[in-house]
């Protein structure tokens, strides 16, 4: 595998022979389908770039609940209200167990979110785009997470031992998101007025290329993949796992009697895939230059939130000192 990558001229890679006698243990042990513990030995790109990962993706997760949280006092019943909160509930739940599994790799969880503040690291394109109806909660949840779920099923075989395991419990619960969502739109689809179908088609054409982007730029523009994929932090590039997603998604679509709003989408029998048009890729790094339609709200409302519940870190880091000098005294 690494030995592959080397050949195809992914120019940036050191061969094992180039690589010092630690370099070349640990790419073997990768190699070895060996998972890395966070007491292990690691090249220190390794570390960096997990760190760049999991730090976006847990961002992602938290920075995620904004959208859908501008729905919950307006759903249309209590039963979609409760699943609505307990989704955004999971979401804060992935957020953590993100940090968490940055922290294995001795980054610090205050520093990482001011960075988000400072707007120098990046969170999922996909959110700095607004929610504008009802039909939007079921897109997100059946076109969001389900971008996230293909990821996301493929990054538990990632190399890193924490980020691994955090993905399995998260993917559990990503099933019941995109699964939730999908409900809300068939239901609209079956039993809607027009004017509801077409609101869910409005929200599809909205959210149809955004979603694509989840997945990166091509691979032939991603500074990050080769070495990724070396390391085995990623097991498919960004245009497998983007084909993945528009091939199981199409099936969908068509069932929920929708289309996507790209002409150029249709099954190639040859390929044994769907074939699809041309990304804006120009939109999405705007959006990623922090120029998308909630870019600064989207990072005003984490402030404030951060700031907003500032008196509640500080009464539990009190607490928790008082209670361990408790607990010291009488040792
Ligand atoms: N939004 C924002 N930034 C993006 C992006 C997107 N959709 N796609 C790529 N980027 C950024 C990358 O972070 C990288 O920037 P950086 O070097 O400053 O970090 C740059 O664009 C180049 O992209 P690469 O493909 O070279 O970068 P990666 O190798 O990191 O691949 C990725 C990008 C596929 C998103 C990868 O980071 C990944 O798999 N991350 C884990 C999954 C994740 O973060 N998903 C986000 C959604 S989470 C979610 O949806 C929550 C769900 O519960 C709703």
């Amino acid at each position: 595998m690494y030995a592959q990558l080397v050949e195809t001229g992914a120019k940036r890679l050191k061969t094992l022979e180039e690589m010092s006698p630690e370099e070349r243990e640990f790419q073997l042990k990768v190699d070895a389908e060996t998972k890395i513990e966070a007491k292990n030995w690691m090249p220190e790109g390794y570390r960096k770039t997990l760190v760049r990962q999991i730090s976006q993706h847990a961002h992602s997760e938290v920075v995620g609940m904004l959208p859908e949280g501008n729905w919950v006092t307006r759903a249309p019943s209590l039963k979609r209200k409760l699943q609505l909160m307990a989704k955004i509930q999971d979401e804060a739940g992935h957020g953590l167990y993100l940090y968490s599994a940055m922290e294995t790799l001795g980054a610090d969880r205050d520093e990482e979110i001011d960075k988000l503040h400072a707007g120098t690291v990046k969170y999922s394109s996909i959110f700095n785009y607004p929610t504008l109806s009802w039909a939007d909660m079921g897109t997100v949840g059946w076109l969001v997470d389900g971008a996230a779920i293909v990821n996301q099923v493929v990054l538990q075989r990632t190399s890193y031992g924490p980020y691994s395991r955090a993905m399995i419990r998260i993917c559990k619960e990503e099933s019941f998101h995109q699964r939730q969502g999908y409900q809300i739109l068939l239901d609209m689809m079956r039993e809607g007025t027009e004017e509801q179908k077409e609101m869910v088609q409005d929200s599809i054409n909205r959210f149809w290329w955004p979603s694509l982007m989840m997945f990166g730029p091509s691979d032939d523009q991603s500074p990050n993949s080769q070495q990724s994929m070396a390391w085995k932090i990623k097991r498919k590039s960004n245009d497998e796992l983007r084909q993945m997603f528009i091939d199981q998604t199409v099936p969908q679509l068509e069932f929920l009697g929708c289309t996507a709003p790209d002409p150029d989408l249709k099954w190639n029998e040859e390929r044994g895939h769907y074939d699809f048009g041309e990304i804006d890729w120009q939109e999405f790094y705007d959006v990623l230059k922090g120029n998308g339609p909630c870019n600064k709200e989207r990072i005003e409302t984490r402030k404030n939130a951060i700031d907003g519940g500032a008196w509640v870190r500080e009464a539990a880091k009190v607490y928790a000192e008082k209670k361990q000098q408790k607990q010291q005294n009488a040792a």
